[in-house]
């Protein structure tokens, strides 16, 4: 069974961790914040307290699978012994080249090092291991708990054999992995999207249509199960707005420069059902 460590516990990080518990694998999950590191085991523990509730997860197997996720104490402890490491720390280039250097030096020679950046390739990251071959990007949708899909990309100096066990470690954890055989800005899935989330706001933008006939356009036309503005507001209008200005500058397509009225929502801080207010209005669940 491998043995996996997952360096920072933020919503993706959290259940990315606890997904492979589920699974039967031994999970270390490491945070520079203790407090979110108590925050994301307290959510794992409800979200699967959850699945129990509604049937879907057996009583007997809430503890165990809780108990597979051990909180580490600092990053040397957390992959002292890791077959598979999953950085899934804030999204900023230094910290991300921080934590792979410290993999470089501390690791056990073979494991796989493995980023789940939703933008950065793993050839921005590698080399600061002195270990290429060994990393690639394991890329994990929001929420892991939920979300069945890994794109799996490798990068200009990753071996077969890592790209060969980071697919097998996906199916593991119970999750579907695609190869994308070289890096490309986006990957698979947010291209696609970002193409047609683009269409969407550009329709909005020029008065075709109100953003709720959007959404109910793509999801009752298309039977996509959310509209993107919808989608947007779950995902956090932030996310969507960072995601495309960093394809923006990055290619310098006019196609990705961010919508006006999405720029507009996220100054005003309405950035989804994280704020209550989005496109939509999220009132605060009673009780
Ligand atoms: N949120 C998404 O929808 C999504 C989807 C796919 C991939 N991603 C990627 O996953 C990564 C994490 O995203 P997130 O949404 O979970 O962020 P988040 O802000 O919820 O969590 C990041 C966590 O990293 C911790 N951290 C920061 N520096 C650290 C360090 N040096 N060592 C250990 N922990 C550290 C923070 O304390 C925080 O808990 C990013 O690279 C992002 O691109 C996010």
């Amino acid at each position: 069974m491998t043995r996996l460590a997952v360096i920072g516990a933020g919503s993706m990080g959290a259940q990315i961790a606890q997904q492979a518990a589920l699974h039967g694998v031994d999970v270390r999950l490491q945070d520079v914040s203790q407090e979110q590191l108590d925050r994301a085991l307290a959510s794992n523990r409800a979200l699967l307290q959850r699945r129990v509730d509604r049937g879907r997860l057996p009583a007997a197997e809430l503890e165990p699978a809780l108990a597979r996720v051990r909180p580490a104490g600092d990053l040397p402890a957390a992959v002292s012994e890791a077959d598979i490491v999953i950085e899934a720390i804030v999204e900023r280039l230094d910290a991300k080249r921080d934590v792979f250097a410290e993999l470089g030096r501390v690791a056990p020679a073979g494991a796989v090092l493995a980023s789940n950046s939703s933008t950065m390739g793993i050839s921005r990251l590698a080399d600061a291991t002195g270990r290429p071959d060994c990393c690639c990007n394991m890329h994990f949708f929001y929420p892991p708990l939920v979300m069945d899909l890994v794109e799996v990309v490798r990068g200009p100096e990753t071996a077969d054999e890592t790209v060969d066990r980071a697919m097998a470690f996906a199916r593991e954890m119970g999750r579907t992995p695609v190869l994308l055989r070289r890096e490309i800005d986006g990957f698979i899935v947010n291209r696609i999207l970002h193409m047609a989330s683009q269409e969407a706001y550009r329709l909005l933008d020029a008065g075709v249509a109100t953003f709720e006939d959007i959404d109910t356009a793509v999801e009752k036309g298309l039977n996509w199960p959310m509209g993107p503005f919808r989608l947007g507001d779950f995902s956090g209008l932030d996310v969507t707005y960072n995601a495309r200005l960093h394809m923006y500058q990055t290619t310098g397509d006019e196609r990705y420069r961010p919508s006006r009225q999405l720029e507009a929502k996220v100054r005003a801080g309405h950035l989804g059902r994280k704020t209550g207010r989005g496109w939509y209005e999220y009132p605060p669940e009673k009780g």
